[in-house]
């Protein structure tokens, strides 16, 4: 098996080949002037199984289009198979059409990967775990719920309360549950489809002077957490930690949580960021070993 660190997944890729023992074939990439992608895969990997790491994070567009070109340019150089493995998917929040002429973003996303030839595709924590139903080529999903959790329980947590800030990541407090032993719970939130403001509804928990993590797939604007975090720091919780698998963080999102009063933000490196201190490398290292790639 061959690994090719993509350019959005340098680090991770690696960790990847280390683990597996893997030959790496390395991505030599630049930009254009005006914005376009060159890449060159700079290896051979004529029959071989290929595993191409990209995470699709921002710049999103420029992401999935290089990932397109290693999967064009790998298929051209021989590759037996080729294996997309796109630790955080993009447009992947959108599955559902809600005003006519919208387009379903996943749903092309999932034409385009598989029409650039990409034979599997492998992935952590999708937004909406149905959609790999979509797929016509074999398509997983892992979770890195519980590294992240185990992270908190190494680090003195274990007995915290998991909570889930909206219905969908209820699942993910219930697997943290698992390892953390403290309970869980979950809230239901609102978005104004016109500002994007987030509303979270009160609901009460038995948490006075306990810890409480956060758990979500996605930290983007950081507006969910952040009106959690007020939420349960008026009940009296100790400590709040925010948890999530793919930290976009974008725009002011560390701050607004941080001064909404949490102690800490911890992410993976699903999406490279000053809070990816988990990293996933283990779970897709031994999700390829097993199926044999
Ligand atoms: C949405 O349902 C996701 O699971 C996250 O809760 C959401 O993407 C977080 O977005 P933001 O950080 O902008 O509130």
């Amino acid at each position: 098996m061959i690994v090719v660190p993509g350019p959005a997944s340098q680090d991770l890729g690696r960790k990847v080949a280390d683990m597996l023992k893997s030959k790496i074939v390395p991505v030599i990439f630049k930009t254009f002037p005006d914005g376009e992608s060159y890449l060159r895969l700079d290896g051979d990997i004529k029959d071989e199984e290929v595993v191409i790491v990209q995470t699709t994070g921002p710049p999103q567009d420029v992401h999935i289009m290089q990932l397109f070109l290693m999967v064009d340019a790998a298929k051209h150089l021989g590759a037996e198979r080729v294996t997309a493995v796109v630790p955080y998917p993009a447009y992947a929040r959108q599955d559902k059409r809600f005003l006519p002429g919208e387009a379903i973003s996943i749903e092309t996303f999932i034409k385009l990967i598989e029409a650039s030839g990409t034979d599997r595709f492998l992935t952590v924590n999708i937004h909406e775990e149905g959609v790999l139903k979509k797929f016509s080529i074999p398509a997983e999903n892992l979770s890195a719920i519980t590294l992240l959790a185990e992270h908190f329980k190494n680090k003195g947590l274990a007995g915290a309360f998991s909570l889930a800030p909206d219905k969908g990541a209820l699942e993910l407090a219930k697997e943290a549950d698992k390892v953390l032993d403290g309970g869980c719970g979950w809230l239901r939130k609102e978005r104004s489809r016109l500002t994007g403001e987030i509303r979270v509804e009160e609901k009460r928990f038995n948490i006075e002077g306990r810890n409480v993590i956060i758990f979500d797939d996605i930290i983007s604007t950081g507006g969910t957490i952040a009106a959690t975090v007020k939420m349960l720091k008026t009940q009296g919780a100790r400590g709040v930690y925010a948890a999530c698998v793919h930290p976009l963080l974008v725009g002011e999102a560390q701050r607004k949580i941080m001064q909404g009063g949490a102690e800490e933000i911890v992410g993976t490196d699903c999406v490279p960021s000053p809070v990816s201190v988990v990293s996933v490398a283990p779970l897709i290292a031994e999700a390829l070993a097993k199926t044999g790639v």
